[in-house]
């Protein structure tokens, strides 16, 4: 018989409210994510506004893209503004050298990245350059994008012809700091952050929330030496309000880096490693957490996973340092069970980027020079749990669930789900990990009555599924059948899939 869960949602007891900005995106000058895919030029036949692909542009605003950061990445700490502003022909270029080795031409600077973010309707997320910069450099980055009035940056700006300060809320200081960032220590960089943040100014109305450059996966040990410095333990002052934010990056990579496997060329085997790693991101989250608990027990500092997503072998014949992978209903799962997570976790985790947004990593677009435009399985995750974005999450309970698949010692669990409501609305989301069993699902709804519900479902026959430009259409949502039980609904998952539940709620 088909195996079956039952999934109790607490719609009356609200829980965090889970920011739109879990659903942030990532862009760096890497590959062909921002030059031939956000940017084209503005010298190209595809409908563009001032170079910035229009297509690109529709797609995502249908995401509502709460923010966007930039322009790194590795990139950012060997970025330098001022070559990035100022006629196009006279801005000098320069080597991006973590990405390709290839000439950075710098036509898609400040302006441009502003720009972009308008037409998305994105906030900026400003990553500084810490590793190879200077903290004279990223304070007057921050003056030249958000004074008003008059002063030495703001008339560069305005002879650059734009006269208003933009709004800039979110700012990185450096980025893996650890590893391409400076290669430095924990209390090394947490002291350098430290001076970096102190001049980077709330000029005017503008506030920056300022987030240092945090761990990789479960190093708590540099989440420790940052919480250290915020809460001046042991300084005899009372804590500071220097960084209002740590971060730390966790992709799902399941074998060695050497061999992470093919996008779309993969067994039973990786994909359940594949899933038992994008599970594990709750325990290393969990595991910051907790660090910041016992120097910030109040919860002010937000915890920001700037990078997360799958890295695999990039695509035959591609450049290796252009991290151009495709994208299968696998990598879909992996951004649904990342969103559970987040959900759970969004009293803490305030703020997350998939990496990358277009042609980079898990992306949700894939282009080509000739106008080919590609959603992927991932972005259809994103835009079917749009509706959790600034939402109340509620708690979720799968019992009488299939057990769990043991692998290399530990345990997966096949269902995973999350809900939450807003404004008389609930969303429910569910992902049957079962590679070859359907699912079926009772949605035990307490706490409010129900008016209506619409199912949708991501689906294909096969994990590998993915869209390509030759065939779009092979894993897109499609309506789910919901019918009514006497505990709430019911619905049919197949094997490996996504699905929504919206309700309407009395
Ligand atoms: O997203 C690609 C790279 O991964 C980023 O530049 C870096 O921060 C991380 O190692």
């Amino acid at each position: 018989s088909t195996p079956s869960a039952r999934v109790v949602i607490d719609l009356d007891v609200p829980g965090p409210t889970i920011s739109r900005h879990l659903y942030g995106h990532f862009a760096e000058h890497l590959g062909r994510c921002v030059y031939g895919g956000f940017y084209v030029g503005e010298s190209s036949e595809l409908p563009h506004e001032a170079g910035l692909r229009l297509d690109v542009v529709e797609a995502l605003r249908a995401l509502n893209i709460p923010n966007l950061r930039w322009p790194g990445g590795c990139f950012a700490d060997e970025y330098h503004w001022k070559d990035g502003i100022g006629p196009k022909e006279q801005r000098p270029g320069m080597i991006n050298t973590h990405w390709g080795d290839v000439e950075e031409n710098n036509h898609f600077g400040t302006h441009e990245f502003m720009a972009l973010c308008e037409l998305l309707g994105a906030e900026p997320y400003v990553n500084g350059n810490v590793g190879s910069g200077t903290v004279q450099e990223m304070s007057e980055w921050v003056e030249y994008l958000t004074r008003d009035g008059d002063s030495p940056m703001v008339r560069l700006r305005r002879e650059n012809g734009r006269d208003e300060p933009w709004t800039v809320p979110f700012w990185g200081i450096g980025n893996e700091a650890w590893g391409c960032g400076g290669n430095l220590r924990a209390d090394a960089y947490a002291d350098l952050a430290t001076r970096y943040a102190t001049f980077l100014k709330d000029h005017g109305d503008n506030k920056l929330y300022r987030i240092a450059a945090g761990a990789a996966d479960d190093d708590l040990a540099w989440t420790e030496a940052l919480m250290k410095v915020i809460s001046c333990l042991g300084c005899g002052k009372e804590p500071r309000n220097i960084f209002q934010a740590v971060s730390f990056h966790y992709y799902t990579v399941p074998g060695p880096w050497a061999h992470k496997g093919s996008a779309t060329s993969f067994d039973v085997d990786d994909y359940y490693r594949t899933m038992l790693k994008a599970q594990d991101v709750e325990r290393v989250i969990a595991g910051h957490s907790a660090v910041m608990d016992a120097y910030d027990p109040q919860r002010k500092v937000g915890l920001v996973l700037d990078e997360w997503g799958t890295w695999w072998d990039v695509e035959a014949g591609t450049n290796p340092g252009f991290l151009y992978q495709q994208n299968a209903l696998r990598d879909a799962l992996v951004a649904s069970l990342h969103f559970d997570v987040f959900h759970r976790h969004a009293e803490r985790l305030v703020m997350a980027n998939i990496a990358q947004t277009v042609n980079v990593l898990q992306a949700m677009l894939l282009t080509d020079e000739t106008g080919g435009l590609v959603l992927t399985p991932t972005y259809h995750v994103f835009e079917m749990n749009k509706g959790h974005h600034d939402a109340t999450s509620v708690p979720v309970h799968v019992v009488d669930r299939p057990a769990a698949y043991s692998v290399d010692g530990k345990d997966l669990e096949l269902v995973s789900a999350s809900a939450s409501v807003k404004d008389g609305a609930g969303l429910v989301s569910l992902t049957n990990l079962d590679p070859t069993s359907a699912l079926d699902v009772v949605l035990d709804l307490r706490g409010a009555g129900l008016a209506s519900s619409v199912g949708r479902i991501l689906a294909a026959p096969k994990l590998h599924a993915h869209n390509t430009f030759a065939e779009p259409a092979a894993v897109v949502p499609s309506e789910l059948d919901v019918t009514e039980d006497p505990r709430g609904l019911r619905v049919n998952l197949p094997p490996h899939s996504f699905a929504t539940v919206s309700l309407r709620l009395v």
